[in-house]
């Protein structure tokens, strides 16, 4: 199994390993990307910018590029659907430090696709391939792409549109093994994945249900270079230690066990309830130094129902953190939880 880490080149920028954050919305910020960076993550990916905000200097818009030292290497995920704006908005993105720029082909929220953008390109396939070639004259750094494995439930069109992607010059491919119709539930579809992976040179990341080394290792096993992983790092930003280190003692499991859609079981080298805690609030600074004490706060609310999923009496913490305002009040809680539950959760 130890074959199935490894060392990965996206063009000329090199990964520690294969193991990859997924983009996602209102979570993958710079100061969540740096705890999956220290989690043990090869590569970071920002949530996806809208390349049309980025063209009019949108200041909101251009804090969601904003990239810590620590948190190399990192892809900057745009959407949008022209050509020309998307290549004005990669190479600002080169300009403020990305490492990659990544097209976002796959995101199936219908304000997104009623542009054009995000899966809408998979309709389109001429249109994608002119975006991937404008990119990649504009910036110096590899272009990559995320798609699906289909638009519709149980179609398969993957390995088509992978043939495109490369030729049109991208280096690596993620592919959300789920039809934009399904969403993000059910089972990753591992038929797209070999097919999509046998397709082309360049490295495809399987993604979709990896919470555990046995879900990695089902989808690198169908050929996948290497997989990306979206909830379960918000969960847990080490995540990306355990499956590698899952990896290297034989993948774990396939049976049983608190495991994504692959039926891994989780192999949890690292963090208990507490040390999880002492992390959020790590987060919680690192979030606020970057939006200020109070937005820093309010910004966590998304992540925090992951973040104390399966602790005792985490419904009460979480909704007093809901209303918490600022950082020493958020704080004070954790704290308060911590010293309360100590015996249960250390
Ligand atoms: C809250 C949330 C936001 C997401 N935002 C994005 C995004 O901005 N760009 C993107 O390509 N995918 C986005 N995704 C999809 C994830 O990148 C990933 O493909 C999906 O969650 C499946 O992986 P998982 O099963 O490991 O979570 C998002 C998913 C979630 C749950």
């Amino acid at each position: 199994m130890k074959h199935l880490i490894k060392k990965l080149k996206i063009g000329s920028v090199e990964l520690k390993n294969n193991l990859a954050l997924a983009p996602m919305a209102g979570i993958t910020n710079a100061a969540f990307r740096s705890l999956c960076i220290e989690g043990g993550a090869g590569l970071v990916v920002s949530e996806m910018v809208s390349a049309e905000s980025i063209r009019y200097g949108n200041r909101k818009t251009l804090k969601l590029l904003e990239i810590y030292p620590s948190e190399h290497p990192i892809a900057i995920q745009l959407f949008g659907s022209d050509p020309c704006i998307m290549a004005l908005a990669a190479e600002e993105a080169e300009k403020l430090g990305a490492d990659i720029i990544d097209v976002n082909a796959g995101c199936p929220v219908r304000k997104v696709c009623a542009q054009g953008s995000g899966a809408a390109l998979m309709k389109e396939p001429g249109t994608l391939e002119t975006i991937i070639k404008k990119i990649v004259k504009a910036v110096k750094l590899p272009v990559t792409v995320k798609i699906r494995s289909g638009l519709a439930a149980k179609e398969i069109i993957s390995p088509g549109l992978a043939v495109l992607i490369e030729g049109a010059g991208a280096s690596a491919i993620t592919l959300h093994g789920r039809a934009a119709a399904d969403l993000h539930g059910g089972p990753p579809d591992y038929e797209a994945f070999a097919g999509t992976a046998a397709a082309v040179k360049i490295p495809v990341f399987g993604n979709g249900g990896v919470r555990a080394a046995a879900d990695a290792a089902r989808i690198l096993e169908t050929g996948c270079a290497g997989v990306a992983i979206g909830r379960a790092a918000v969960e847990n930003p080490a995540v990306f230690a355990e499956v590698a280190e899952g990896l290297k003692d034989g993948g774990g499991e396939r049976k049983g066990g608190k495991t994504g859609e692959g039926g891994g079981t989780a192999h949890n080298v690292t963090r208990g309830p507490a040390e999880k805690i002492k992390l959020f609030m790590r987060f919680l600074e690192l979030n606020a130094a970057l939006y200020g004490p109070e937005r820093g706060v309010i910004c966590a609310r998304k992540l925090v129902g992951y973040w104390l999923k399966g602790f005792p009496h985490s419904s009460a913490l979480r909704a007093s953190f809901m209303a918490a305002r600022a950082l020493p009040e958020a704080n004070a809680l954790l704290l308060q939880y911590m010293g309360k539950h100590d015996s249960r959760i250390v």
